[in-house]
């Protein structure tokens, strides 16, 4: 009897610890939830998506567009849309332009300026992009465009840099003239090989130095 009792009361008070640690546990999951929730889209994310859907191929990393495969690609850095006009130009591209639709439907149902693919006269329909992004990527890569690139002004070297990282000198070009100097000087190969390489690296022909926005 006795010894029955205090296995029983051993046995409980395991099971009490057990529940402890599970409420623990999922108070931890849950608070873990909460904290992922709470700040969507994930830092990154709209850069990510900016380079993954190839937005750079047609408007250049810092967004001043120009001359590219899609025709004249709009200057992002002056662009005069709210984030729900961005968000709806890159959903649903631009009919009669370069600008892709991002939406994979996006002209069957109507939801883009109410039109579907039918009603578009030919050559009108906005290209097909690459591959069609999630809404939730629409959204973060136009959060990207207002918080990153709208209203910038001319690019600089800090945010090439937060584009392509520092361990590439593909933003050299951007590098201000006290930079400059203090590269080629540590370079024994001399002033004329530096700037060679500065625009063999220069990743946007059009925002280097000659550009016509600047
Ligand atoms: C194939 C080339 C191409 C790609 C890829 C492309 N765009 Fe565009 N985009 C254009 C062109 C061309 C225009 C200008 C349309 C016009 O003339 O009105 C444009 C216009 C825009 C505009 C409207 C700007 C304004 O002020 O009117 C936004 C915003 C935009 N693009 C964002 C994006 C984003 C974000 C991506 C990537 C998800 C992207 N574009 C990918 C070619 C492209």
């Amino acid at each position: 009897m006795f010894c029955a009792r205090k296995f029983d009361v051993v046995t409980k008070g395991f099971r009490y610890v057990l529940a402890a640690v599970f409420a623990a546990e999922i108070a931890f999951a849950t608070f873990g939830f909460g904290i992922a929730w709470s700040q969507p889209p994930a830092a990154g994310e709209g850069l990510r998506v900016f380079k993954s859907a190839n937005c750079m191929g047609c408007h250049k990393w810092s967004g001043v567009g120009g001359g590219g495969y899609g025709g004249a690609a709009a200057n992002l850095r002056g662009t005069s849309l709210s984030l729900e006009q961005i968000e709806l130009t890159i959903r649903c591209g631009r009919p009669a332009t370069g600008m892709p639709h991002f939406e994979a439907d996006a002209y069957s149902s109507g939801g883009c300026y109410g039109m579907k693919q039918a009603d578009l006269p030919a050559g009108q329909m906005p290209p097909e992009p690459d591959h069609p992004l999630r809404p939730e990527e629409i959204r973060a890569v136009a959060e990207y465009v207002v918080n990153d690139i709208k209203g910038k002004g001319d690019p600089t070297f800090a945010q090439c840099q937060a584009f392509f990282g520092t361990g590439t000198r593909v933003c050299d070009t951007y590098a201000g003239a006290d930079a400059g100097k203090a590269q080629a000087a540590s370079a024994p190969s001399g002033k004329a090989s530096f700037q060679h390489l500065e625009v063999e690296a220069a990743p946007d022909a059009n925002a280097g130095k000659n550009s016509p926005e600047k």
